[in-house]
């Protein structure tokens, strides 16, 4: 349940794209296909415009799969749900530069309760800024779309940063993108350094989950 180490590329299917009324069905759909990892995209409706999941889901959702649970928080205030995601089933627990907290803190607070930590950076945010406290984090998530929705255009520019990311940090870490990721977009993001592709849409929005996972996983490794 942990997060693959470094070294190949995975798909992290988004459940926001997923149908609502069924989540396990489709987690179970997903994990069919191979993957390790599903994205769990988590808004409070004020760090982004948006709401979607706590922790109860989260927990549901725990007792019917073993895969890797990636959360993305999307929310003003981590380090007050820390604690609720970790205990609900999380493996990896991922927050924004731009959220509020020192992120020396909330990274120690993850890894307290036994998570592997990410940080993530929106769209205007430069990565130089992240480049101090990477090197403890497991992942880098670089945001190619504004956070909040599922379903956008794909900013191959923002993508660009995962070159910069991969050159100053190396191979030790994953970097995973998140926002646009199709099978077309794929090949560009594994060619930037992306080794971890979210796609919520191209998956969910498909009806044989298998077969997408496939053609995105194949673009990303053409690079
Ligand atoms: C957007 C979320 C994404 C979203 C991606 O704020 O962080 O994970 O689900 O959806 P697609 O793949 O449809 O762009
Ligand atoms: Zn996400």
């Amino acid at each position: 349940m942990q997060l693959p180490k470094p070294g190949t590329i995975e798909i992290a299917p988004s459940l926001l794209s997923a149908d609502f009324s069924c989540l396990a069905e489709e987690v179970a759909d997903v994990e069919k296909s191979g993957v390790k990892i599903i994205h769990l995209d988590i808004m409070d409706g004020h760090f982004v415009p948006n709401i979607t999941i706590g922790p109860p889901v989260i927990a549901s959702l725990r007792k019917t799969s073993d895969l890797c649970f990636d959360a993305h928080l999307m929310i003003s205030q981590p380090q007050k749900y820390i604690k609720d995601f970790a205990k609900a089933g999380a493996n990896h627990i991922t927050f924004h530069i731009e959220a509020e907290g020192d992120p020396r803190e909330t990274i120690s607070m993850i890894e307290s309760f036994g998570c592997s930590a990410g940080i993530c950076i929106k769209p205007a945010t430069n990565p130089e800024e992240v480049l101090e406290i990477a090197s403890l984090c497991r992942m880098i998530l670089v945001m190619t779309v504004e956070p909040g929705f599922g379903g956008q255009v794909f900013r191959e520019k923002c993508a660009e940063k995962c070159i910069f990311l991969r050159e100053t940090l190396g191979k030790d870490v994953r970097i995973e993108v998140d926002g646009g990721i199709n099978e077309t977009t794929a090949g560009k993001a594994g060619e930037l350094g992306a080794d971890t592709l979210v796609a919520g849409s191209a998956v969910f929005g498909s009806k044989n989950r298998q077969e997408a996972v496939e053609k995105i996983s194949a673009s990303a490794k053409k690079r």
